[in-house]
């Protein structure tokens, strides 16, 4: 009971936050796939007001600003950044683009969420973390699956000493193989997946990432594998396995076969994701729509998302630097994924630090 309450406690702030905004304006800069789904997240969080949006590609700018109602709308993002009367700023354009646009709405007095992975090189993840440290304004990076509830209990589990000393994590992110046509061709999936799993993992086991060794595997003809395995040691001594593949096919019933399990020394926690508890049997098939992440309900986007955003939100209304995750703590997750890039290229068991 006394567990519950102190996870109920963390949903009850988010909702907390909700109640305190009044009225934070919001642009959206990157109106591609996820921007849209942020766009209908904003949509959903009471307090909040989606004024603007950015996207080098006009045709799309246009095509989001009318689903959503936006007036300004802007191929330039300097010109939403100029804007005064925007509070908070989504950064949701490719990792690419991430250090330019995020220190540069740091400097325009913008609080910024910014979507993982949080930039390809380790020096541009550190020049964010230094423009966050000097800003007055907050910045977190959107490791959506620290709002996934599974894994809120999962942590409050293990940090409330339940399953003893953490030993050993057993992560997998497999999806779609129609996913890697549109993506594996300019980002590589051991930063584009493994990020997620090894934020939780070192969230999980509350010591970053020492070394990595990883092997791929190329069955489709992208610029990146579309398949592979990392082997994490972590300070503490535990050690990890991770896996994520990029073949799954039309036919699979979910979109992600996502789990983790974490061994302690007194005993291990899993959290399960593939399967969600909502199955659909149809003529055509049988499906398992997403009910963690971004579900629709009543046409609004709920979910883990909504979520993160609302949290951010509310730290943003009540003067609080975010602490759910941090800009250091998307560092050290990046540093161990570009650690297990190289390893993929070299061969070699690449140490960090
Ligand atoms: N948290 C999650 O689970 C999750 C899920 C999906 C995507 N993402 C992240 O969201 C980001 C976007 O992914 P996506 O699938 O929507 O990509 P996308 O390619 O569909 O969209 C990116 C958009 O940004 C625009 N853009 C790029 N550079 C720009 C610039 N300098 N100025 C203005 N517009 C610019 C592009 O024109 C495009 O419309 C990525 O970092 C991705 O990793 C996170």
């Amino acid at each position: 009971m006394a567990n519950y309450q102190k996870w109920a406690g963390n949903r009850q702030s988010l909702w907390k936050g909700a109640c305190d905004m009044t009225n934070l304006k919001v642009g959206v800069i990157g109106a591609g796939w996820f921007g849209d789904i942020h766009c209908s997240a904003i949509a959903g969080v009471p307090g909040l007001e989606l004024v603007a949006l950015a996207d080098r590609d006009g045709a799309r700018l246009k095509e989001i600003g009318g689903q959503y109602g936006v007036a300004a709308l802007h191929e330039d993002y300097r010109d939403l950044l100029a804007d005064s009367a925007i509070d908070i700023v989504h950064i949701v354009t490719r990792w690419d683009s991430h250090a330019e646009i995020a220190t540069a709405a740091l400097a325009a007095g913008k609080h910024v969420l910014l979507e993982k992975p949080m930039a390809p090189t380790v020096a541009e993840c550190e020049q964010i973390c230094d423009a966050a440290r000097e800003a007055a304004t907050y910045l977190m990076v959107g490791h959506v699956c620290r709002f996934n509830p599974r894994c809120i209990a999962a942590r409050k589990e293990i940090a409330a000493g339940s399953i003893g000393r953490i030993v050993s994590l057993n992560g997998r992110r497999n999806v779609p193989a129609a996913w890697a046509a549109n993506a594996l061709d300019k980002v590589s999936p051991v930063s584009d997946t493994a990020i997620h799993d090894t934020d939780l993992m070192q969230w999980f086991s509350g010591s970053n990432v020492v070394s990595a060794y990883t092997q791929t595997v190329r069955v489709n003809d992208y610029v990146h594998p579309d398949m592979f395995q990392i082997m994490y040691r972590f300070e503490n001594g535990a050690t990890a396995v991770y896996e994520s593949a990029w073949l799954m096919p039309d036919t699979a019933p979910f979109m992600i076969d996502e789990r983790m399990h974490v061994i302690g020394s007194e005993g291990f926690v899993q959290v399960q994701d593939t399967f969600p508890n909502l199955g659909l049997c149809t003529p055509t098939g049988f499906t398992c729509p997403d009910t963690t992440y971004w579900p629709m309900v009543d046409g609004i986007t709920g979910g883990a998302l909504k979520d993160e955003i609302m949290y951010f939100a509310g730290c943003v209304a009540r003067g609080e630097r975010p602490d759910v995750i941090t800009p250091e703590e998307s560092l050290a997750a990046m540093r161990a994924v570009l650690a297990a890039e190289e390893s993929a290229k070299t061969g070699e068991i690449v140490k960090i630090g």
